[in-house]
């Protein structure tokens, strides 16, 4: 059976390739109404280098000033044929292998839209990932939240990306992955901030503590990581990133998710807590977590999808008209996934049986 984050995707993607044409139908609400994991943290706190991280690969481009500046939809899937690629949803048939390439690409598809004027964007970037290496999940990349306009933007550049991040944290269905560096008072943290406006009770916040190597000799991120400092639901994991010298050196990724498991093995300070720190594991409880969300909502994103087959059916109705054949086509698929997820959905809502009492 497909895994239910593989199955989410699916959706996702079809959402996104009918956006254009989405109409008064229910769409938007579905994708929506879809969980995945949303990454927040102030500029330079390290999310770039957890997303890449988690991935096992360098593939986000990188320099100073807002980077990210357009939402990109992150969604790994763990392949068993050793098949090794990226794919972007706006290139369908590219194969990217070359991670270089897709470094580029993505900075080359930010600029498309947003005009190389260094303004911010809504409209995501769905970039695919297929690899032995990773775990099924989804996640969103968001511009890094910031205090300042830097030269040649606006000074509402600062608001926007606000908007926009929040937009994205506050839906009940977000799972919020909230970055803060190890070496700043947890208190003046931007994610924390914006997590517990939409999150009081810290039950959809993952706290993810950066930099611990950077802190002062001496001084250690305890408090942070028992929970005493900031109390969340899920326990506070610790990550040890690449510093800006490993990635001018090109550590690799392999070689820096080793270094990463040797501090915390050999660290005074955390060594009580290995096993529970560094980026695997924080893919690992990422990935079980998503899929316990999604089976937990798997009643209303059924009736979601039953509503939008409705209305779809209604839409492909009122079409006909020669200039609607494209959208009549892709309504007309998404319609044939939206039945074929109604069908596999209630297999898992059965517990798995193929062909289970419906
Ligand atoms: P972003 O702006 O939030 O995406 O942050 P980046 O991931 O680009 O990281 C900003 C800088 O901090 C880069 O030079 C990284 O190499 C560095 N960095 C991130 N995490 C760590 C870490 O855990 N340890 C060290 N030493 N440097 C880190
Ligand atoms: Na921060
Ligand atoms: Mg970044």
């Amino acid at each position: 059976m497909e895994s239910l984050i593989g199955l989410v995707n699916r959706i996702q993607r079809a959402c996104t390739v009918l956006g254009d044409y989405g109409g008064d139908s229910a769409l938007p609400t579905l994708w929506e109404s879809l969980p995945s994991v949303v990454v927040v943290g102030g500029q330079s706190s390290g999310k770039s280098s957890v997303l890449e991280s988690i991935v096992g690969r360098d593939f986000l481009p990188r320099g100073s000033g807002i980077v990210t500046r357009r939402p990109l939809v992150l969604q790994l899937h763990k392949t068993d044929d050793g098949s090794d690629y990226a794919e972007f949803l706006h290139h369908p048939r590219r194969r990217f292998t070359d991670f270089a390439a897709v470094r580029k690409e993505i900075g080359d598809e930010t600029d498309r839209v947003t005009g190389r004027s260094k303004m911010i964007s809504p409209v995501p970037i769905q970039l695919s990932i297929y690899s032995p290496n990773v775990v099924n999940l989804t996640l969103i990349d968001l511009p890094g939240l910031t205090k300042v306009a830097v030269e040649g933007q606006p000074d509402s550049i600062v608001q926007d990306i606000e908007q926009m991040v929040r937009s994205y944290v506050e839906k009940p269905n977000s799972i919020i992955l909230a970055i803060s560096p190890a070496n700043q008072d947890i208190a003046t943290s931007d994610a924390i901030k914006l997590a517990r406006e939409v999150d009081p009770q810290g039950e959809r916040t993952w706290g993810v503590l950066t930099k611990l190597d950077l802190m002062d000799r001496g001084t250690n991120a305890l408090d942070v990581l028992e929970g005493r400092a900031y109390r969340l639901q899920h326990p506070w994991i610790g990550v040890v990133n690449r510093s800006q010298a490993d990635i001018n050196k090109n550590v690799d990724m392999i070689a820096a998710r080793r270094r990463e498991r040797e501090y915390f093995q050999s660290s005074q300070d955390y060594g009580h807590l290995a096993s529970k720190m560094g980026s695997e594991y924080l893919a690992k409880m990422l990935s079980r977590h998503l899929e316990a969300v999604i089976k937990s909502r798997i009643p209303s994103i059924l009736a979601l999808i039953n509503k939008t087959i409705d209305e779809l059916d209604s839409e492909m109705s009122q079409l006909g008209k020669p200039i609607a054949v494209d959208a009549g086509a892709q309504l007309y698929t998404i319609l044939e996934l939206c039945r074929a997820f109604d069908y596999v959905f209630k297999e898992h809502l059965d517990g798995g049986r193929p062909g289970g009492e419906r």
